[in-house]
């Protein structure tokens, strides 16, 4: 699957955001080695902080389902809004767990394709290491 494909995939994820307060709408989509795709979408609560964002909703779908980090290819993250969407931080923590360092990451609102990876977007990482000592 192409980045252009996996990101027309997130757009579908997309239709999926349940944001009636933002009224934006956030999808992602992953691709696993087996040619797979998990889907996330951003999903609002009345109560804001138990909102979930599309990307975690996706990588924790693919992991619900079996597929840890070496089997994620890419993910994409798309956004309705007028400029790209970069992760929230939220995210962008959960992410440099559950990703590889440098599994891309295209970014698009529908006009451009950003490719980043964790790597760029999260340095000075506080990880597992760090926990477990
Ligand atoms: N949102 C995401 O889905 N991903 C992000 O990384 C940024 C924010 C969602 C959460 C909320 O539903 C809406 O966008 C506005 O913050």
């Amino acid at each position: 699957m192409t980045k252009e494909e996996l990101v027309q995939q997130a757009f579908l994820a997309m239709k999926n955001a349940y944001a009636p307060y933002s009224k934006y709408h956030v999808g992602a989509c992953i691709l696993t080695d087996d040619g797979k795709t998990f889907y996330g979408a951003n999903i609002e609560n009345a109560s804001f902080g138990a909102t979930n964002c599309a990307e975690r909703s996706a990588v924790f779908s693919a992991y619900s389902n079996g597929y840890q980090k070496d089997r994620i290819v890419a993910i994409a993250i798309v956004t309705d809004g007028n400029r790209i969407g970069a992760p929230c931080g939220i995210c962008r923590q959960v992410l440099s767990e559950l990703l590889n360092q440098d599994t891309p990451i295209y970014l698009s609102n529908g006009k451009e394709i950003m490719t980043k990876t964790i790597r760029e977007l999260l340095p000075m990482q506080f990880q597992t290491e760090d926990v477990i000592r």
